[in-house]
C-alpha cells in the first residue's frame, strides 16, 4: 500500500472511530447537564490517535477493526476524560480545547469534573460489554487501561506535572512525558495486541514501540505548543531543555527507535511503519 492509500484508510477508519463513538456516548437529553457535557468533551473533533492505534495494531495482526473498536473507543473516552480534568481551573485553566469551549467554560465546573469521571468510568464499561472480544482478553485490557490511568501514569503524571517548579532535567521530563502521555499510546497499541489475541512477543514489541512513538508525539506537540508557554507551563515543555532544534531531533530520534523496534519484532508489524508520519506529524491534526 502507498501513502495516499493509507492516508485513505486512516481516514475511513476515523470515520468509523467516530460513528462508534457517537453511538457510545450518552444521548444528549435536557435535562442531563453531566451526559450533554460528556457527549461535547467525547465528539468534539479530536485526531483520533489513540483509537487509530489500537485499531492498526490489532488490524497488523490479524483482528478486524469492528471487532477491536469497542476496545479503541475506551482509549478515546479515557484520553477525553484526561483532557476534561486537564482543562480545569485546579489543573491547566484552558478556556478553549479543540477550538471550542473546555467542557468546564461550556458546562460550569461542578459538571465537568463529573463528566470527566463519567468518561472513565463508561470506558471500562464499554470494554467489559464488548462482546465482540473473548473475556479473558477484556478483563486484560481493562487490567492494561487502569495501569496506565494510575498513579504511575495519566494521574501520577498530572500531579508531578503540576508541581510548581522553575525548571527540569531531561531525564525528569522525559519521565514526566511517558506519564503524561506515553502510557496512553502503550496501552492503545497493547490494547490492540490483547484484541488480536497476539504473542507475548507481538505484546512486548508494541508496548516499546508505544514508548518511543508516546515521546516522539509529546516532543511534536510541544514544538507546536511553544508560542503559549507562560513561566509555570513552560518548564514541562521539552523546549525549555532542548530548544527548538533539540526537541526537533528528540522527535526524530524517537520516531526512529519507535521504527526500530518494529523492524526488530514479529514480521506483521513491520508495516505499522507506514502510518507513523500520517498519525503523528502536524500535517495531520
Ligand atoms: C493532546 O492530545 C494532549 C496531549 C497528550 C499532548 P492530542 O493532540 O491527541 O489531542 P486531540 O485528541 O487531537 O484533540
Ligand atoms: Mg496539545
Amino acid at each position: 500500500m502507498d501513502g495516499p492509500a493509507r492516508l485513505a484508510q486512516l481516514g475511513r477508519l476515523r470515520r468509523d472511530v467516530n460513528a462508534a463513538l457517537d453511538q457510545i456516548a450518552p444521548a444528549s437529553l435536557s435535562d442531563n447537564r453531566v451526559a450533554n457535557a460528556m457527549r461535547h468533551a467525547l465528539l468534539s473533533p479530536g485526531k483520533r490517535i489513540r483509537p487509530l492505534l489500537t485499531l492498526l495494531a490489532a488490524g497488523q495482526l490479524g483482528c478486524p477493526a469492528a471487532t477491536a473498536m469497542p476496545a479503541a473507543c475506551a482509549l478515546e473516552m479515557v484520553h477525553a476524560a484526561s483532557l476534561v480534568l486537564d482543562d480545569l481551573p485546579c489543573m491547566d485553566d484552558a478556556d478553549e480545547r479543540r477550538g471550542e469551549p473546555s467542557v468546564h467554560r461550556a458546562y460550569g465546573e461542578d459538571v465537568a469534573v463529573l463528566a470527566g469521571v463519567g468518561l472513565l468510568n463508561e470506558a471500562y464499561a464499554v470494554i467489559a460489554r464488548a462482546d465482540t472480544l473473548p473475556q479473558t482478553a477484556r478483563v486484560e485490557m481493562i487490567a492494561v487501561l487502569s495501569r496506565c490511568v494510575g498513579v504511575n501514569g495519566l494521574i501520577g503524571g498530572q500531579d508531578r506535572d503540576l508541581l510548581a517548579c522553575d525548571s527540569r532535567s531531561f531525564d525528569e521530563l522525559s519521565r514526566l512525558h511517558h506519564e503524561k502521555t506515553g502510557v496512553l499510546f502503550v496501552a492503545a497499541v497493547e490494547i490492540g495486541a490483547l484484541a488480536a489475541g497476539a504473542t507475548p512477543e507481538a505484546r512486548e514489541t508494541l508496548r516499546l514501540f508505544g514508548c518511543e512513538l508516546g515521546l516522539a508525539f509529546q516532543a511534536i506537540d510541544d514544538l507546536i505548543d511553544r508560542q503559549e508557554l507562560d513561566g509555570q507551563r513552560a518548564a514541562s515543555n521539552l523546549l525549555s531543555v532542548l530548544g527548538a532544534d533539540g526537541a526537533r531531533l528528540e522527535a526524530q530520534r524517537r520516531m526512529e527507535r519507535a521504527r526500530q523496534t518494529l523492524r526488530r519484532g514479529p514480521p506483521q508489524l513491520a508495516t505499522m511503519d507506514g502510518y507513523l508520519e500520517l498519525l503523528v506529524s502536524p500535517a495531520a491534526a
